[in-house]
């Protein structure tokens, strides 16, 4: 068995994208370039894995952490420049180094793993990943022999015109044999268009050396993509969310209208679960089996039982229990957690609570810092007083609790089990088991009092 490593190139500041923001930290589908590079790299069986950093290097290693050693390119001289600087880590191993643009984000797993089974069957020195473009401009060309023979790499900037009509492109994707690459990174100069060192020179190197150079082309040019500015990586995000949505629906998720529903990379849905237009999905989200994920929805962070239905509404880091609907158009901030069987409806705003099972909480209600029991009805308007300018206080509301219409509960505030709160009442005491509280000015009524005003 060949032992494995993968050098990621990710030092640039990416020029191109006008941004404040490193390119290879830009996201497409929700996950930052880079880290789709690292994960499917990490779905390979790689001792190794050496990310370049350069700009944004604090930013690139805090947002993959643990998934990969780091080295320093501290001034960006160019692709040969970056891949040298991780010889202190690999230059002594035995095997295959695999190196991997961090902006080219599509390139799945399964294809490197041909790359890497080409290169093998070859017993080659280097292969390069080619793919045909129908437009190959920014793209290197390969340049190939008489005997239809890789020979060399040539970029944009330093192709002749002839040159440039080659179809075949450089997907910056390669295998090498690590000593023999790391051997001819020191014959790599800087004389070109761009006055970089350029990693595809290693290419012209071997070949010249006598060593077998090899090509393994994929048929399939939108997964080689390569995201330079703003434009690709549009393409890069339609490209990624084609293929999530597939594969969700391979698995028995029905998807109305895939060019409208966005699904994060990381999402887990369950078979039988409908996805309405317009839906976006964020983040390490997970949907149960049979949801009705309603149009416009936007779900994050958040955990979504079985048989639930999320109607044209909004839940961030939350936890949603089974068979239970939400909305139309409620919100469910941060650290909420709903049991099963509850329903939250329409203009009802949920934060940082728990609601037990079968509870209800039907219209045009805030819940905060609540803690509400098993059963619990919470009548239209009603409103948990949380906050007093300066702190922030709790609701607990014990199971079988009826709390009528427009109640204000004036937190801190308890009420206790199969207690009952009258419509239109400010609580601002506890109120004990079983009790019936009412808080509301009595109604007083002035008999003929309309006419006798009208007749002044
Ligand atoms: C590179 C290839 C080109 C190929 C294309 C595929 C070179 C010289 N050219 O061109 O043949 O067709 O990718 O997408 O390699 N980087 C560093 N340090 C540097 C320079 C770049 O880490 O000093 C990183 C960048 O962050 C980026 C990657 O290397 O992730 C590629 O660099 P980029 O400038 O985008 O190269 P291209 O012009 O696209
Ligand atoms: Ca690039």
């Amino acid at each position: 068995m060949t032992n494995i490593y993968a050098v990621i190139l990710a030092a640039g500041q990416g020029t191109r994208m006008k941004s404040k923001l490193y390119k290879v930290l830009h996201p497409v589908c929700g996950k930052p370039m880079v880290e789709h590079v690292i994960d499917h790299i990490g779905m390979l069986d790689v001792q190794k894995i050496v990310t370049v950093v350069g700009h944004g290097a604090e930013l690139v290693k805090e947002t993959l952490g643990e998934k990969s050693e780091y080295v320093l390119q501290a001034e960006q001289l160019g692709t040969a420049h970056a891949v040298l600087q991780a010889k202190p880590i690999l230059s002594e191993l035995e095997g295959t180094t695999l190196v991997v643009c961090g902006d080219t984000p599509l390139i799945r797993p399964e294809t490197m793993q041909a790359l890497f089974a080409h290169h093998e069957k070859q017993q080659a020195k280097a292969t390069i990943l080619t793919a045909v473009a129908e437009n190959p401009t920014g793209y290197g060309r390969i340049l190939r022999d008489a005997q239809g023979q890789v020979s060399q790499i040539v970029e944009q900037k330093d192709a002749t015109s002839e040159q440039q009509l080659v179809q075949e492109i450089n997907t910056g994707t390669y295998c090498f044999d690590n000593q023999a690459l790391f051997a001819a990174l020191k014959q790599v100069n800087n004389d070109n268009a761009q006055g970089e060192y350029y990693l595809p020179d290693v290419i012209e190197i071997l070949q010249k050396q006598g060593e077998i150079v090899s090509a393994y082309v994929t048929d399939n040019f939108d997964e080689t993509l390569g995201v330079n500015d703003r434009f690709a990586l549009s393409q890069a995000e339609e490209f990624m969310r084609a293929r999530i949505n597939e594969r969700h629906m391979r698995n028995g998720v029905t998807i109305i209208n895939p060019a409208t529903t966005h699904i994060s990379a990381d999402a887990i849905i369950g078979s039988d679960s409908v996805i309405l237009p317009g839906v976006i999905i964020e983040g390490k989200t997970v949907i149960g089996e049979d949801c009705h994920i309603g149009p416009n929805s936007h779900i994050a962070e958040s955990t979504i039982g079985n048989g639930t239905s999320i109607h044209s509404s909004v839940v961030f880091n939350s936890r949603v229990g089974n068979e239970t609907s939400v909305g139309p158009f409620a919100h469910l901030r941060p650290e909420s957690s709903l049991g099963n069987h509850v329903k939250i409806g329409n203009f009802v705003e949920v934060k940082k609570s728990t609601l037990g099972d079968d509870t209800k909480v039907s219209h045009l209600s805030y819940i905060g810092d609540a803690e509400i029991g098993k059963n619990v009805n919470v009548g239209c308007g009603s409103i948990t007083v949380n906050y007093d300018g300066k702190n922030k206080f709790k609701t607990i509301i014990e199971d079988n609790v009826f709390v009528g219409c427009n109640s204000n509960l004036v937190a801190p505030v308890k009420l206790e089990k199969g207690s009952f709160i009258a419509a239109g009442s400010t609580i601002t005491k506890e109120v004990p088991e079983d009790a019936f509280a009412i808080a509301r000015a009595r109604q007083e009524n002035k008999l003929n009092y309309v006419s006798k005003l009208n007749s002044k």
